[in-house]
C-alpha cells in the first residue's frame, strides 16, 4: 500500500482508488496461492490475531481465521455473547485485556456501529471492522468488487444493482463506496420502507420496481431481509417480499443476460432470492464470493501487519 499506510481498516467511505486497488491485487494473489494449495506460512509467524465477534458470523470469522493460519498467524477465536453485558463497559474492558496480550491484529464484529473505530483508539493492535451494526463491512465490498473484477476484467463503466433491504445493510453502504470510488454505477433497489432516504446523497439511483432497477444490470447482488435488526415489521410477509424483491428468474430476466448474481450470504432461499438462481453456476458467483473472502482477508492481514511494523518503528 502506497504512500501514508493506514494503521487499522474500518471503513471503505474515504478510502482512495490507489489502496483499494493495491488490495485487490494483491487479494488477487492470494486467490491464485490458495487455488494452487500453497501457504505462505513465515509472512505472519509470531503474530497473534484476534477474531472478536460480538454478533454471529459464519463466513468472516472462518475467513479471518483461514487467512490468518494460513500466513503463519496464531489465531485466537473470542466469542461474546451481547445480551448479557453492558456494551460499552465490555469493549473498554476487553480493550485493556487484549493490549495486555499483546495482540496484533483484532478483527472486531460488533451491533454497534462505530465500535471497532472505538475499539481502534484503545488497543496497539491493528484493528479490522469485520462488521459493525448498520455502518460498514469493508472486507466484504472489497471480496465482492474481487469477484466482480474478475468475472468482468474490470470495475468501471458497470452497472452494479443492490437489491432489498439497504436500510439495515452494512454491506450495502460498503459496496455503494467501494464500487462508486471506482467507478461504476450503483443502483439500489428495494420497498421504500428499507431504503433510509439520504441514501441519493451517497451518488446511488434509487429504484422501487425490480425490473426497472435491474435493467441493464451487470452485476446484481440480493440482500438478506435483516429482520434482527429491524425495529419493527417493514415489510408485510416473507412470502409477499418474494413476490415484489425476491430474484428470480423472471425478473432476472431484466438485467443483462451475462449479469452476475451475488450474496454475502447468509441466504434466506424464497425470500430474498430463489434456489433455482443462486444455485445455477451459470449465473451465480456466490461460491466464488465465499473464495475471495479468504482472498481479500490475507491481503488485508497482510497489508496491516507491514504497516504495523512500521508503526511501531
Ligand atoms: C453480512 C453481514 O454480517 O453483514 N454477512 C456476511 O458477513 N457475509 C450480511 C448479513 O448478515 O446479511
Amino acid at each position: 500500500m502506497s504512500g501514508s499506510a493506514r494503521r487499522h481498516l474500518l471503513a471503505i467511505e474515504g478510502m482512495q482508488p490507489p489502496e483499494i486497488l493495491s488490495l485487490l491485487d494483491l487479494a488477487e494473489n492470494y486467490a491464485l496461492l490458495n487455488r494452487s494449495g500453497k501457504t505462505q506460512r513465515d509472512l505472519l509467524r509470531g503474530r497473534t490475531l484476534i477474531n472478536l465477534f460480538f454478533e454471529d458470523s459464519t463466513r468472516t470469522r472462518t475467513s479471518f481465521e483461514l487467512a490468518g493460519k494460513r500466513l503463519g498467524a496464531d489465531v485466537i477465536n473470542m466469542a461474546v455473547a451481547t445480551s448479557s453485558v453492558n456494551k460499552g463497559e465490555t469493549l473498554l474492558d476487553t480493550a485493556a485485556t487484549l493490549n495486555a496480550m499483546h495482540c496484533d491484529l483484532l478483527v472486531v464484529r460488533h451491533g454497534q456501529s462505530g465500535a471497532p473505530s472505538l475499539l481502534a483508539r484503545k488497543v496497539d493492535a491493528a484493528v479490522i471492522n469485520a462488521g459493525d451494526g448498520t455502518h460498514e463491512h469493508p472486507t466484504q465490498a472489497l471480496l465482492d468488487a474481487l469477484t466482480i473484477r474478475r468475472r468482468k476484467g474490470r470495475i468501471a463503466g458497470l452497472t452494479v444493482a443492490i437489491c432489498g433491504d439497504i436500510a439495515h445493510s452494512r454491506v450495502a453502504r460498503s459496496n455503494i463506496h467501494l464500487l462508486g470510488a471506482l467507478g461504476a454505477r450503483v443502483r439500489v433497489i428495494g420497498p421504500p420502507t428499507l431504503i433510509p432516504a439520504e441514501i441519493g446523497r451517497l451518488g446511488v439511483e434509487v429504484f422501487h420496481d425490480m425490473a426497472a432497477g435491474l435493467a441493464g444490470a451487470d452485476a446484481v447482488m440480493a440482500l438478506r431481509l435483516q429482520t434482527e435488526r429491524m425495529v419493527r415489521g417493514l415489510v408485510p410477509s416473507a412470502r409477499e417480499y418474494f413476490r415484489f424483491w425476491g430474484l428470480d428468474a423472471d425478473k432476472l430476466a431484466a438485467a443483462r443476460p451475462d449479469a452476475l448474481v451475488m450474496h454475502p450470504g447468509p441466504m434466506n432461499r424464497g425470500v430474498e432470492i430463489d434456489s433455482a438462481i443462486a444455485d445455477d453456476p451459470a449465473r451465480s458467483v456466490i461460491k466464488e464470493q465465499v473464495e475471495m473472502g479468504v482472498a481479500v482477508r490475507m491481503a488485508v492481514l497482510d497489508t496491516l501487519a507491514w504497516s504495523a511494523r512500521r508503526h511501531a518503528a
